[in-house]
């Protein structure tokens, strides 16, 4: 991507305007401060320096440009911000992209987007309709108000074959296109007809308010209760969540979600005032939800059946959110009720009371894995949960909580999952820290540090480029700091005589088992080997760039903070392109 547009845009958008649509800013004494939205924190260590152009957290180091926050809050790569701030400014992208696969792929995604849009405005205008009277009727039934109805845009799809269809041909769409948006479905004779038909729909947005996807309820008989979108070039199961869209900037006043398992829960939920809600949509909670939450709250409250079903789903979501280093509590419906039906009953009192006997995240596993698992199951647990921590940060805070809760010694523990790492970690393969949070974990786990040592020993002759990359400054355990100098410093056929019995042990269990590295092209492991190290070189560079900028602006230095984000400019340039 070129330079020129990513200047021409900075120019044309202001960083304080946009910052603002997420978080209030106050000025003091020319400058805007706020709280950082990417940290927790009850003072604002959040600045925004607008004749400059760019954001720093004193807090947490968080800092960039007006792209880096859009990326960064919205949960979107950079090409997406890109075009996305620059449809805000009336820049013209096309003459400045040269990639004509991704402008096809773009151009598919706006016709989608077209194409919902137009079916979101069929939907909702058939609601007022004596076509909607059946979907209008059970609104009222379920005690759904009008500001509620308004707000979520539901609508309603006539029991009509093709009237979506004939409402898209008549926009300009052919039936195919509908098909590929999975607005319209075709069966096996090749005939076309509308996907949803007879239900209460319910648009599902994006984060900046497009619809990209719907739900259907079904309004009489029939199956099945929830039709959703299928998968589509602008909606992915399980990377967005309903409701998100209206709730998000409640959610970066409280810095909580509540996060529900129905489309009516949301509902409801936003219609009793707790509007820091949404919903994961039909499926099971996937991380990439979690990501994307993470950057509004600090914690999720997660709501689920009391049942057994919902139990396991409570363990299997809540272990899911710690992993990634937010914090969470689990609120356990009563028997036969959801959020749903217990707020029209009981109204907030209800659920408040439900709140008030919320689990922490944390206890929750430890009780239901203690009260639950065999002592076997039980370790198997605890080491299982604290090998798959990518952060070695987040196992040191984990380890002796978990040791004490499930009683067990945290020297057993570290030695099955701890730091030391046994087995289990080296199942994990190397996965460099993505998002919010790792942005700021510069350097390699333990997993890494495995991984290329026991490279080096399968493919010696790679040790000289591995030293030319500069591995040394990426390996994080003393361990694999020392044996790495053995296997540099001598001749290879000699290390072996130097190691203890530990690293021999290591040394011949690679050996024994070179599989790690197999079922894929050797050359195709060099190279991700290379663009690890040179993420985590570009990530170490980026760091220390950042802090010399929180520096140079906390000394009012405006010519050494431009020569800071040209430089900062520099570095993300060509990792863009990549992207
Ligand atoms: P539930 O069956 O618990 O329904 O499904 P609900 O949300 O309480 O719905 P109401 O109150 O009867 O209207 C929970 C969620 O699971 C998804 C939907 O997101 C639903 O809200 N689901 C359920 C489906 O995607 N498909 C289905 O057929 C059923
Ligand atoms: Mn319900």
């Amino acid at each position: 991507m070129d330079n020129q547009v990513i200047q021409t845009l900075k120019q044309r958008v202001n960083i304080v305007d946009v910052v603002r649509r997420y978080v209030p800013l106050r000025s003091v004494s020319g400058r805007h401060m706020g709280l950082c939205p990417f940290h927790q924190e009850k003072t604002g260590s959040f600045s925004v320096n607008e004749a400059e152009g760019f954001y720093y957290c004193f807090g947490c180091q968080a800092g960039g440009d007006v792209l880096d926050f859009y990326m960064k809050i919205n949960g979107v790569e950079f090409k997406e911000a890109l075009e996305q701030l620059a449809a805000e400014a009336g820049i013209e992208l096309k003459e400045f992209r040269p990639d004509p696969e991704y402008d096809e792929r773009q151009k598919l995604k706006r016709l989608c987007l077209d194409m919902h849009a137009e079916a979101q405005e069929y939907f909702r205008r058939n609601l007022g309709q004596a076509a909607g009277d059946a979907a209008r009727a059970y609104i009222r039934r379920r005690g759904t108000i009008p500001e509620i109805v308004a707000a979520f845009g539901l609508g309603a799809s006539p029991e009509d074959w093709h009237g979506l269809l004939n409402h898209l041909k008549a926009k300009g769409f052919s039936q195919e296109q509908g098909v590929q948006a999975g607005l319209l479905s075709k069966n096996e004779k090749g005939n076309i007809y509308d996907r949803f038909r007879g239900r209460l729909i319910f648009p599902i947005q994006n984060m900046s308010g497009q619809v990209i996807a719907f739900g259907g309820r079904i309004i009489t008989e029939g199956e099945p209760k929830y039709l959703n979108s299928s998968d589509t070039p602008i909606y992915k199961k399980g990377e967005h969540l309903y409701g998100l869209h209206q709730a998000r900037q409640a959610m970066t006043r409280s810095k909580r979600a509540i996060l529900t398992e129905g489309y009516m829960d949301v509902l409801s939920l936003a219609q009793f005032g707790y509007e820091d809600c949404c919903g994961v949509l039909g499926t099971a909670l996937t991380p990439d939800q979690v990501k994307r939450l993470a950057g509004f709250c600090s914690r999720i409250d997660l709501i689920f059946d009391g049942d057994g079903a919902g139990r396991k789903a409570a363990l299997r979501s809540s272990e899911m959110i710690l992993h990634l280093g937010v914090a969470c509590r689990v609120l356990l419906m009563p028997d036969g009720e959801d959020v749903d039906s217990l707020l029209h009953k009981q109204g907030r009192a209800g659920l408040d009371a439900c709140f008030d006997k919320a689990a922490d995240g944390l206890d929750y596993c430890l009780d239901t894995v203690r009260e639950g698992f065999a002592p076997r199951e039980i370790v198997g647990w605890a080491s299982g949960f604290l090998a798959r921590l990518s952060d070695n940060a987040l196992r040191a805070y984990y380890l002796p909580r978990i040791a004490d809760g499930l009683g067990l010694s945290e020297a057993d523990l570290r030695r099955y999952g701890g730091p030391a790492g046994g087995a289990a970690l080296r199942q994990e393969p190397a996965r460099p820290a993505q998002g919010v949070r790792a942005r700021r974990s510069v350097g390699m786990d333990d997993v890494s540090d495995k991984k290329f040592i026991a490279f080096s020993i399968l493919y010696p002759d790679y040790i000289p480029h591995l030293a030319k990359r500069g591995l040394h400054n990426f390996l994080t355990t003393q361990w694999a700091k020392s044996f790495w100098q053995k296997l540099f410093l001598q001749k290879f056929e000699d290390v072996f005589q130097d190691l203890n019995e530990e690293d021999r042990a290591f040394w011949r269990s690679t050996l024994d088992a070179p599989h790690m590295f197999s079922g894929e092209d050797l050359a195709e492991h060099w190279e991700s080997l290379c663009t690890w190290i040179d993420k985590q070189r570009m990530e170490m560079m980026r760091k220390d760039l950042m802090q010399k900028l929180g520096a140079a602006h906390g000394l009012g230095d405006a010519a050494e903070v431009r020569n800071i984000m040209a430089a900062l400019s520099a570095l993300n340039a060509p990792s863009r392109e990549e992207e």
